[in-house]
């Protein structure tokens, strides 16, 4: 990688950089600014104990409970007696609760969430997803097919961003089809993950790759042009944008007249077919504030963790951006993120590329402004930073250096101009701060996205909580997950307890080990009272191999490329352990199927005042923390 860095100051020194002006895809990139609609407001504040939601959120939710929950579940239903005929009866109530028997207010309220890890995560993430697709047969023959159809929400962040925002916006394809793409795809549509390319240096060669990131650079020149602060953010979100937005085919990979994505808005989703008729769970992005006024003492104890837990995690749906956080309770509208006020709005920054960006951005472990020039030595553990990170920060500062001398902002952030300035002086800590600085929505210790699904106001009481982290402790790194992610939630519930509810999970990695709690499903909050407000979280960690098979899906965060073929044996891996329960040797849980329908409708039974019984009874005892 040295050897790229030398060459790259070569070409920077010898090759004109392209034209940003007639590059197709720094047009697409660039925010626009116009006199704001009549009736724009871009402040909602939405208080810090009866929150509420915006008004599109509130009817994507109505719609999808009322035209699409009810046939998703009852399908769930159909699969779950189907695999469990001759293995066991399911009480009475499990099937009266998943086939409508009390109606819309029985259902469960039920969300997904998918955790960082790069690639890893995104790969383990999807072959979750898949094994809960009603539209795969394997997976609805395994009693598990269906429950994707029948979540509210699916939230994610850093890798998992990548599959959440991916999978939104082609249109909610299945899973194999949005990782190696569709078999017929235009020049518009979605060209799959690409993972053959890897992610900053693409090709074989440093050169062409120098050339390619230079490209990528004069892509971000229009929005710096439009009077945006751009930094290293923006250049990632070129590169993933190659990745997990519509425009990319392998066909077309290297042509540099396309725009590859830039233009594609988050707020755009809402004119999608999937989305119009409520078929797609409804996507949120999380990333962390890297705050200059963050309360220190409030960081995880661990090695690389620098966001302390109390500073804000901004969520971003297709609607707004915002905080329910009860330090800053507000959000502005995603279409018209970045705008300078209420008469000059700005379009075209919530572009996907740049959230994919902002809710993945580690690079922070590089203490890097233009002014300052890169500090030698990464900030943290050097296990954070990409591969090539160190390479393209010498790019990218050198290229700033030449083409925005000006530049005084942190370039290792991804910057949006805050739409809070002045919000909640007393308690936001970014309240006086003009530009607001993100990173990774794991930096804080939290690599699973629970925050937005633990808002009261949207009542999720049922999350299937997907954990692709790796282990933290130096000794032992072999990037399986060990629950710190869990745990450091659990720590800043603590911060808001009037806020948010989580259900209580053992405070230290060991006792998740010694318990084998990632290995192997586990719920928690079981025994949670009605008036503390927790929800059941059903947490399937990647905690180690499947039946005595040999690892697949422990691969590092820092793995950038993927063949198809490791990508699938690690799909029917990860099949494996989403099906598997708690084995018995190298035999899967037959009952588990049945134990997992049980945890999902709980909290249904709870309100119908019904008892747990039968199968779910010794399920929960088998399957609970307490
Ligand atoms: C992306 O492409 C898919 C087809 O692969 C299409 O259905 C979808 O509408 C496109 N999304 C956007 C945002 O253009
Ligand atoms: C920072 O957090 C600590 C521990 O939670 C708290 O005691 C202290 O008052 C906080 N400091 C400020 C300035 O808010
Ligand atoms: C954090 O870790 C350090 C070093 O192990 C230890 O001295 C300190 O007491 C810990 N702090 C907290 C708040 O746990
Ligand atoms: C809105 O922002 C623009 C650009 O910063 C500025 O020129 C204009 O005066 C502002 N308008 C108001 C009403 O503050
Ligand atoms: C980052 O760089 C700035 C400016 O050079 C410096 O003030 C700050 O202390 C550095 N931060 C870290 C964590 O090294
Ligand atoms: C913001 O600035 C005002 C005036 O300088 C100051 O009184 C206030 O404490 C600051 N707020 C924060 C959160 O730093
Ligand atoms: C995956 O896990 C196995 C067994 O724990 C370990 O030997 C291997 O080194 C790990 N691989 C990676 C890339 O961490
Ligand atoms: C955890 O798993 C190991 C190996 O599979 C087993 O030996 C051990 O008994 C398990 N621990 C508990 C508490 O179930
Ligand atoms: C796990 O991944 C990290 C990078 O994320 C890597 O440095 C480490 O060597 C990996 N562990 C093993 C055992 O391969
Ligand atoms: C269903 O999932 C299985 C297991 O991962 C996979 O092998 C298969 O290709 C998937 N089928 C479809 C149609 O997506």
């Amino acid at each position: 990688m040295k050897h790229l860095a030398l060459l790259l100051s070569a070409v920077l020194c010898c090759i004109p950089l392209p034209v940003a002006s007639q590059l197709a895809a720094s047009v697409a990139y660039a925010p626009v600014l116009t006199p704001c609609p009549s009736g724009v407001s871009l402040l909602r504040e939405v208080g810090t104990v009866d929150q509420s939601l915006s008004d599109g959120e509130h009817a994507y939710v109505a719609g999808r409970r009322s035209e699409v929950l009810p046939g998703a579940w009852g399908s769930y239903l159909a699969a779950v007696l189907k695999s469990m005929t001759g293995v066991t009866n399911l009480p009475e109530y499990v099937t009266d609760i998943l086939g409508g028997t009390y109606g819309e207010r029985g259902y469960p309220h039920f969300g997904i969430v998918t955790s960082g890890g790069g690639y890893r995560a995104a790969i383990f993430g999807a072959g979750v997803l898949n094994t809960l697709d009603g539209r795969n047969t394997t997976s609805v023959e395994a009693g598990t097919g269906g429950l994707l159809q029948a979540a509210t929400y699916l939230a994610g962040l850093s890798g998992g961003s990548w599959l959440v925002t991916s999978l939104a916006q082609a249109n909610f394809p299945t899973l194999p089809d949005l990782i190696f793409g569709p078999s017929a795809s235009g020049k518009d549509s979605f060209g799959g993950w690409l993972t053959q390319f890897d992610l900053l240096a693409p090709s074989d060669d440093p050169l062409v790759d120098g050339v390619y990131l230079l490209d990528v650079v004069a892509e971000i020149m229009g929005k710096h042009s439009a009077g945006f602060p751009v930094t290293i953010s923006d250049v990632w979100a070129r590169t993933l944008s190659r990745h997990f937005v519509n425009g990319t085919d392998a066909s077309n990979f290297w042509d540099d007249t396309l725009k590859h994505g830039a233009g594609l808005t988050l707020s755009s989703i809402a004119d999608l077919n999937t989305f119009a008729n409520y078929a797609q769970p409804f996507p949120i992005i999380i990333a962390d504030s890297l705050s200059p006024n963050g309360n220190e003492s409030n960081v995880l104890n661990e090695t690389d963790i620098d966001v302390p837990l109390t500073n804000p995690i901004y969520e971003i749906n297709v609607f707004e951006f915002g905080s329910f956080d009860p330090t800053l309770s507000a959000f502005t509208p995603t279409e018209y993120l970045g705008s300078p006020n209420d008469s000059l709005c700005a379009t075209n920054v919530d572009q996907l590329c740049f959230i994919e960006a902002m809710s993945s951005n580690a690079y922070n472990v590089y203490n890097t402004s233009v002014s300052s020039q890169r500090t030698g030595a990464p900030v943290g553990d050097a296990n954070l930073a990409y591969k090539a990170a160190a390479a393209v920060m010498e790019l990218v500062v050198e290229a700033f250096s030449q083409l925005i001398p000006e530049s005084k902002v942190e370039l290792d952030v991804a910057i949006v101009p805050n739409p809070f300035h002045g919000v909640a002086p007393s308690t936001y800590i970014d309240s006086n701060e003009t530009l607001l600085q993100l990173v990774d929505g794991g930096e804080d210790g939290e690599t699973v996205p629970f925050m937005p699904l633990l808002v009261k106001a949207r009542n999720v009481e049922v999350i299937f909580a997907i954990d692709v982290h790796r282990r933290q402790a130096a000794d032992t790194e072999d990037n399986w997950t060990a629950g710190l992610s869990i745990i450091a939630t659990q720590d800043r519930v603590a911060f808001f307890t009037d806020t948010y509810s989580f259900p209580p999970v053992p405070p230290l990695e060991s006792t998740f080990l010694e318990y084998n709690l990632t290995k192997r499903p586990t719920f928690f909050g079981c025994e949670s009272t009605v008036e503390s407000g927790e929800p059941l979280v059903i947490y399937l960690a990647n905690g180690g191999p499947p039946l005595g098979q040999p690892p697949l899906t422990n691969t590092s965060t820092a793995q950038f490329t993927y063949s198809a073929d490791e990508i699938d044996k690690m799909l029917s891996q990860t099949f494996d352990i989403a099906t598997q329960g708690i084995p018995e040797g190298l035999e899967k849980d037959p009952l588990w199927p049945a134990c997992l329908a049980c945890a999902v409708v709980d909290r249904s039974r709870r309100r119908e005042r019904i008892e747990r019984s039968g199968v779910c009874e010794s399920c929960m005892e088998r399957y609970c923390w307490s």
